[in-house]
């Protein structure tokens, strides 16, 4: 059967001041009125229920995600005792996974990005699912046609076509066989990828059986297999919650795209038939929500004059008067106020790594 894992662990400093340790980008609203783990909940349709819906994050976030998906029964929302990056967490779901349904399929999936088209992604896990059924040992990815070098996305280079003629599954999505997985490569390399053109954007969503997952960490990453392997053996008796915490946090991090990704042989590459946005940084909110006729982006209450290009969020019951400035971001909350310029937006981190250290 196919279980949905969302990973929502993630802290989303680029959104600060907006997205906080106890309220990050996934649980915040930045486009409508649903939340992105809402919403990512919400595209799943009718296709996995939420009794095989399964959220994994930070123990410090599990009341907040229960609060927001009030449909999962409290148990499917998983809290890890420490931040350890997506491969233990991935090795936890599967576990889990494997713990209820032994030749259960996941589908793996980030908390915080946007799909415009629900239907399709949804027909894209079905011909994922599909895939696996073929040949269980496989990973199933959904690559993106990348549009830019970026240096933040991990990159699969598509080979062959298989399935149907010409790569068609029955649905007429195209799939590929995968020559090579690569995390975060430098400017110069995804430049070379975006010149060479047979190359995707990893969208960060993978589909796989649990056992196949487990199988290839503990023959790539074998350190946090046995710790994963520990806590398994524990679950459905009195010690589970104690063995979390002690073996978890003994995990040394490192991401799933690093840990497997990068060196499974078996890799499978859906063409994404659905719109897809990383929402990585504040300018995504200009991709997200109409600009007007100055270009200006406005969440909130604003009074811009002579101002363009800019992004400005605001508090309900607080308005924010920008003159004469143009490419501006200014993100007004109860307690933190941030002014930058659009093209320094990445320094966001700087400043919450600054704030960390002061304390
Ligand atoms: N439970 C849990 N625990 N979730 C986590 C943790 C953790 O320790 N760390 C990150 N996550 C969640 C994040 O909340 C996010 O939803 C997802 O896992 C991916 O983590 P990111 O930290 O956002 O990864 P990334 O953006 O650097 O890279 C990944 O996504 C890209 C696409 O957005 C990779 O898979 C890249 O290859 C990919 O291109
Ligand atoms: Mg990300």
């Amino acid at each position: 059967m196919l279980h949905a894992v969302i990973m929502a662990g993630g802290s989303g400093t680029r959104f600060w001041p907006a997205s906080r340790r106890l309220v990050p980008k996934q649980l915040l609203a930045l486009s409508g009125q649903r939340t992105m783990i809402q919403s990512t909940v919400d595209r799943l349709g009718d296709l996995i229920p939420p009794s095989r819906q399964m959220i994994v994050t930070n123990k410090i976030l599990v009341d907040a995600v229960r609060e927001q998906l009030p449909q999962l029964p409290a148990e499917n929302v998983v809290g890890e005792p420490c931040k350890r990056d997506t491969a233990p967490c991935v090795g936890l779901a599967a576990a889990l996974v494997q713990h209820k349904d032994p030749d259960g399929t996941m589908a793996v999936m980030p908390s915080d990005h946007v799909i415009a088209s629900p239907g399709k992604f949804q027909a894209a896990l079905a011909a994922a699912e599909q895939l696996i059924e073929e040949d269980p040992t496989r990973i199933v990815t959904f690559g993106i046609k990348p549009t830019y070098p970026a240096e933040s996305f991990g990159y699969i280079q598509a080979a062959e076509p298989i399935g149907a003629a010409h790569g068609e599954t029955a649905d007429g999505i195209s799939a590929y066989k995968v020559k090579q997985f690569r995390e975060k490569p430098d400017h110069e390399t995804a430049e070379s990828y975006l010149k060479a053109g047979t190359y995707f954007w990893n969208s960060g969503i993978f589909l796989w059986r649990a056992s196949t997952i487990l199988d290839a960490m503990q023959a790539k990453v074998p350190a946090i297999s046995e710790r994963i392997a520990a806590i398994a053996a524990s679950m459905g008796t009195d010690s589970y919650e104690e063995t979390l915490e002690r073996e978890f946090t003994a995990i040394k991090g490192t991401s799933i795209d690093y840990a497997v990704m990068e060196s499974y042989d078996n890799v499978v590459m859906i063409e994404a038939p659905f719109p897809w946005d990383d929402v990585g940084s504040w300018q995504a909110l200009s991709r997200l929500n109409e600009p007007d006729a100055d270009d200006n982006t406005v969440v909130g209450s604003h009074v811009g004059i002579d101002t363009k290009g800019s992004i400005i969020m605001t508090q309900p019951g607080h308005t924010v008067v920008t003159i004469d400035v143009e490419d501006l971001i200014v993100v007004q909350t109860a307690d933190a106020t941030l002014v930058a310029p659009k093209h320094a937006e990445e320094r966001v981190r700087e400043a919450v790594k600054a704030l960390e250290e002061r304390g």
